[in-house]
């Protein structure tokens, strides 16, 4: 599987933890920045991984930023995205059961590490369960034209 991952400085540290550990697993990393604890701007960083995704690059997309908060919004006004904000284990293993959600974030400062690794994998693990689910995240797209 192929990941597009992406941090702005309040993330890059986590970016790295999270490649570190799971290109052993077997997962491809394309490493969309930033490269460094120099400051830049979050939007920038989720307009990289939500083209990969959208231009079929990537399968899945991991963005972190200090909260996760911004790259979130940036991330989920892209149609076609869902992005989810993966503050907890549950959310985690929720994300991909109900909202297909094709991008994991995750806070660099909000978040351990042990915790961020975990829920990615749960993410990682866990399958979209379809039916009802289909027809409402049908709608995100729909709604997102107004
Ligand atoms: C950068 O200082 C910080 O504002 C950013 O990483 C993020 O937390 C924004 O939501």
């Amino acid at each position: 599987m192929k990941i597009a991952i992406a941090a702005d400085h309040g993330g890059f540290a986590l970016k790295q933890k999270l490649i570190e550990a799971f290109t052993p697993k077997g997962y491809q990393f394309d490493d969309l920045g930033t490269y460094s604890e120099e400051s830049v701007d979050y939007p920038d960083y989720a307009e990289k991984v939500c083209h990969a995704l959208l231009e079929h690059k990537a399968d899945l997309g991991i963005l972190v930023c200090g909260s996760g908060i911004g790259i979130s919004i940036a991330a989920n006004r892209h149609k076609g995205i869902r992005a989810a904000l993966l503050y907890s284990d549950e959310v985690a293993a929720l994300a991909r059961k109900h909202n297909n959600a094709n991008v994991a974030v995750f806070g660099g400062r909000t978040m351990a590490e042990d915790d961020v690794l975990r829920r990615m994998q749960i993410f990682l693990n866990t399958e979209f369960e379809g039916g009802r689910h289909i027809r409402r995240i049908e709608k995100l797209d729909v709604y997102g034209e107004c």
